[in-house]
């Protein structure tokens, strides 16, 4: 396994990130923002894309964080970062119950969060004025702490606006008798989100089903009250949800996605990411690999993890696969394959515990992904032109998959509930070998041309991005 970017690498990101900067830096005063990403992977990324995006804009940067998954200063030279004492417990540190975990951190984090941010505005003082917090929106205490600083607060929210809608609804649809989901529902349509069906619902298995709702209204009260929302995402993907969301959220709206396809891939991996992947994507031909990830928390069970073994195996087709430490829980990596596979699958398939996704996915030999539809993968895949197999997990992957596969026509969707050999077999040989695949990659490839034109000079999210600097300067 090597490191994910080595020192001179990250060096030259940042000089390219300088020479944009130059440009920027005198008319914006040396203002400084703040940031405070959740600590999770699928958190992190998107928070230090934005800070890189901001910061190319003129605007020093400093990021607080918690000690549990710490992003590595060193990656990042150029923005200052604060630890605050986030007190977790050994047993609370674990993503095993997303719910339990964003409760704890929220209420453990109130006080040392304060602590930091009033030295910080003392430290300000004689320094670069804070223009304002851009905080992760799932931290739902930092505006109203925020603003007893007479700080502005704009919050980011890492998935769909689609999904966050859907999120949104819970008060609604609890009303109206959606919840407890009872499974004899699960194919109905919900009406009040089409094209959604019953099972699509972004809810998140958890031993309090009632902090679940508690956590969603108060994130949708802090994004009302907060002076505006940013989104990674772009109009051309979502241009009905933004719509709806300008109403439900009456605030100023920046979509300035995708963020990662502004500077050259990511450094704010967690994860060691094992480059020896590309090497042997070198020696495979166009198109011809499934890339099989599903993210930083998802996790299956071992009948699961040899049922997709077994599929991938029978599919014949090349794979590069991620099993994560931890993606069967208790386990250590591999070691529950069934005996004989690797033999079997020989060069035809490659193994590693994370990999350098973006680059993966935008190798000419990688031809789909099964993925997980967390929202930076969806994102990632749509970039690169990669077509998708669907396996939701939980929360907003589902909604995502949906619109994956029914709306963007980019992918086929795996039923979550369905993790079977030949399922899975039928599904790799529909996307990679048969026409419905190819007619997918080119609607995947029509719709990444558009992302290039949304980012480019006068596309939604350049201008929007433009908005957003103009509006943190006038704080
Ligand atoms: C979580 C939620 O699960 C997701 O639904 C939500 O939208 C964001 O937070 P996660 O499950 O980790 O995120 O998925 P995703 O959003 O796809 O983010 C994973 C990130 O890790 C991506 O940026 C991806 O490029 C990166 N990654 C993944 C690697 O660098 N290497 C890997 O091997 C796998």
């Amino acid at each position: 396994m090597s490191e994910s970017r080595s020192p001179e690498e990250t060096r030259g990101n940042i000089n390219s990130m300088e020479n944009i900067r130059e440009s920027h830096v005198h008319h914006r005063k040396y203002r400084r923002v703040i940031l405070f990403p959740l600590p999770l992977q699928g958190h992190i990324n998107p928070m230090i894309h934005l800070a890189n995006i901001l910061y190319s804009k003129g605007f020093s940067i400093t990021i607080i964080h918690t000690q549990f998954n710490a992003p590595n200063p060193s990656k990042s030279p150029h923005f200052t970062f604060h630890a605050i004492p986030d007190g977790l417990l050994e047993d609370e540190a674990s993503t095993a119950d997303g719910v339990i975990l964003f409760s704890v951190l929220n209420s453990k984090c109130v006080e040392p969060f304060r602590d930091s941010l009033a030295k910080l505005l003392l430290d300000a003082m004689d320094q670069e004025p804070v223009a304002c917090l851009i905080t992760d929106a799932v931290w739902h205490f930092t505006h109203a702490v925020a603003e007893g600083f007479k700080i502005s607060t704009i919050a980011m929210r890492t998935t769909s606006i689609t999904s966050f809608l859907a999120f949104a609804s819970f008060p609604l649809l609890r009303e109206r008798g959606y919840f407890p989901i009872q499974d004899s529902r699960l194919e109905e349509s919900v009406q009040e989100l089409s094209p959604l069906k019953v099972k699509d619902l972004p809810v998140i298995k958890t031993r309090c089903p009632a902090t679940l709702h508690q956590l969603f209204e108060k994130i949708s009260n802090q994004a009302r009250a907060c002076s505006g929302l940013i989104w990674n995402s772009f109009e051309e993907i979502e241009r009905d949800a933004l719509s709806k969301l300008g109403q439900v959220f009456p605030v100023p709206i920046f979509h300035i996605g995708p963020f990662h396809k502004y500077f050259p891939a990511s450094s704010s991996s967690l994860l060691t990411q094992d480059q020896s992947c590309i090497s042997w994507l070198d020696t495979q031909t166009p198109n011809s690999v499934l890339y099989v990830s599903f993210g930083s928390i998802a996790a299956v069970n071992e009948t699961e993890f040899l049922e997709i073994a077994w599929g991938l195996l029978h599919s014949n087709q090349p794979f590069l696969w991620v099993v994560r430490p931890g993606l069967v829980p208790g386990s250590e990596w591999s070691e529950s394959l069934p005996d004989g596979f690797l033999e079997m699958v020989g060069k035809r398939g490659y193994i590693v515990k994370w990999a350098p996704q973006q680059e993966v996915l935008a190798h000419p030999a990688t031809g789909g992904f099964w993925t997980h539809n967390g929202w930076n993968s969806t994102l990632e895949s749509i970039c690169e032109g990669v077509p998708m197999i669907c396996q939701p997990f939980f929360g907003d992957q589902r909604v995502n998959a949906r619109y994956v596969s029914d709306v963007w026509k980019i992918g086929t969707h795996l039923e979550y509930n369905k993790l079977e050999r030949r399922e899975i077999e039928r599904a790799i040989k529909a996307l990679m070998v048969e026409t419905k695949g190819q007619e997918m990659r080119q609607r995947i490839v029509s719709l990444k041309e558009k992302v290039n034109l949304c980012l480019s000079h006068g596309g939604s999210s350049y201008h929007s991005l433009e908005s957003l600097t103009n509006y943190i300067m006038s704080f």
